[in-house]
């Protein structure tokens, strides 16, 4: 039989003190719906004597969540107590958690808190008596368990389970334990403490050397049975254990990992990128599971390997965390494989062209643009010279006034075609709307403005401004990104590279699909 592994999430709590800003209670209340419906089985929902809107916040989540447990912070301090607590008052479904913790590394003891273990064994032992009148439910954290004293450790935990605990947690605050030796101190605690089955143990790591999920999924096998974690890993400096990678290696190496969670694995994909719009946080695009290029395959090697058996270098189906298709990235290092692949999907059986020239025009323009679009791909098997950059739209000349509160004008100066010049002046108060629909109404392509990203920085004492403009025409999308030192330049510019990519579509002689 599976055992259960019960993921508790600290995203709302853990994660949102790592934010350089905090959320506002709707936005965690928001957050906390996401996480009942991913199947967490505990919201850690804030530290309520941090600030009267974490207060708020779990008041707030406590009222409306009903599947999941929640839970609140506390120090071991009797006011935090009492008032984690009342954040929870309104809670109805099950016994709320008070989740206690304090330092019991020397370290925390002597130069954090400036007290003595004696000490803190006594506010440990207290603060659970005070706790266990408000609930059953009592998890209670040694901060900085990786670099404690292991006698201490262990004194601290059976004092504690002894007045009331029911979960105890070890935390690697610093993210300093490597998995075998974490696995030790996991032995010694369950071998040592005498009444160590009356609490459930749990994990909780951070990632500063990149061990989080390891000493995760190594605690587990040693006895853990609570894992916490946030969403995509955000947390304190390099972020806490990523609970998707927990949850998926559990989930893709069952048959080593005799375990089980209650997460619905298909919303992995969408809560994640929910969540991290709702933090303004974005997923580097290597993350595992949830990064952008987490299912991409981009050498001509991989791409073949996975169009004759996903498995090859597939370990996970993005269809299983509810994420889109597998893609490749059409770069130079593709090769043949995926080209045919991508025309098939297109509806163009290879009898309609030539693959060696359309892959000898494919590299040519990769040269000019580095990744390469199904459109292109399509425009490069039908038209002639399609590599050779179009600059049938041009801008000619660009004039923006501005001042402040009167004046708002762009006057953009286009080329069309060989001859003609026209002029198109926006008033507009929104820019980027107008500038698109004067674009459109100019050239006749009837195309939508999907999505708009736009990113700069400072190189040299410059402002570099990059725009990436997403169109829709046809039902495909076309992109265009140009950088330049002024944001509605980049702007224009990216719009006008959709409008030459667009034509030189249109002008696809009409082949007969399947
Ligand atoms: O990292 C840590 O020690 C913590 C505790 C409060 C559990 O976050
Ligand atoms: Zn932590």
């Amino acid at each position: 039989m599976k055992e259960n592994i019960i993921i508790f999430d600290t995203t709302l709590r853990d994660g949102e003190q790592s934010l350089p800003y905090s959320l506002n209670s709707y936005k965690k209340l928001k957050i906390a719906i996401l996480l009942e419906k991913l199947g967490v089985d505990i919201i850690e929902a804030g530290f309520p004597i941090s600030s009267p809107e974490d207060f708020k916040s779990v008041e707030l989540i406590s009222k409306t969540i009903k599947k999941s447990k929640v839970c609140s912070l506390a120090r071991c301090i009797k006011n935090d107590i009492d008032i984690s607590a009342n954040a929870m008052r309104f809670y109805k479904y099950n016994s709320f958690r008070i989740h206690l913790f304090i330092g019991t590394s020397d370290l925390h003891i002597k130069y954090k808190l400036k007290k003595d273990f004696k000490d803190i064994l006594e506010m440990s032992i207290k603060s659970v008596i005070r706790a266990k009148k408000y609930t059953d439910d009592i998890e209670f954290s040694c901060e900085d368990a990786g670099r404690t004293n292991i006698d201490n450790l262990c004194f601290i935990i059976e004092n504690v389970i002894k007045n009331g605990a029911t979960t105890i947690n070890i935390p690697d605050t610093v993210g300093y334990t490597m998995p075998l030796e974490f696995s030790k101190i996991i032995k010694k605690i369950l071998n040592r403490v005498p009444n160590i089955d009356k609490a459930k143990l749990s994990v909780h790591f951070h990632n500063d050397l990149g061990m989080a999920s390891g000493n995760a999924i190594t605690s587990i096998q040693y006895g853990a049975r609570q894992i916490e974690g946030t969403i995509s890993g955000i947390g304190e400096r390099s972020g806490n254990t990523a609970l998707e990678e927990v949850i998926m290696a559990i989930n893709t190496r069952n048959d080593i990992l005799n375990f089980k969670t209650n997460i619905n694995i298909k919303k992995i994909y969408d809560t994640s990128k929910k969540i991290s719009e709702i933090c303004n946080f974005s997923i580097s695009p290597n993350k595992p599971i949830i990064g952008s290029n987490a299912f991409s395959h981009s050498s001509g090697i991989h791409q073949d390997g996975i169009l004759k058996n996903r498995k090859n270098y597939e370990i996970i189906s993005p269809e299983s965390i509810g994420s889109k298709k597998q893609n490749f990235n059409l770069t130079s290092r593709s090769g043949r494989a995926a080209i045919k692949f991508y025309m098939k999907n297109m509806g163009y059986s290879e009898k309609l062209y030539d693959l060696n020239k359309l892959y000898k025009n494919f590299i040519k323009l990769t040269d000019i643009q580095g990744r390469i679009f199904e459109y292109d791909l399509e425009s490069l098997a039908f038209t002639k010279n399609f590599y050779k950059e179009s600059k049938y739209f041009k801008l000619i000349n660009l004039e923006i006034l501005y001042k402040y509160n009167i004046e708002n004008k762009i006057l953009i100066n286009l080329k069309i075609g060989k001859n003609n010049k026209k002029k198109i002046i926006s008033n507009n108060k929104n820019i980027i709307y107008s500038i698109f629909n004067l674009l459109k109404k100019i050239s006749k392509i009837k195309m939508k403005l999907k999505n708009f990203i736009s990113k700069s920085k400072i190189y040299k004492k410059n402002i570099i401004i990059e725009v990436n403009v997403f169109a829709i025409y046809k039902n495909m999308k076309f992109y265009g990104n140009k950088i330049s030192s002024n944001f509605i330049e980049s702007y224009i510019l990216s719009l006008i590279s959709i409008l030459n990519s667009i034509r030189k579509y249109k002008n696809i002689k009409k082949i007969k699909k399947y």
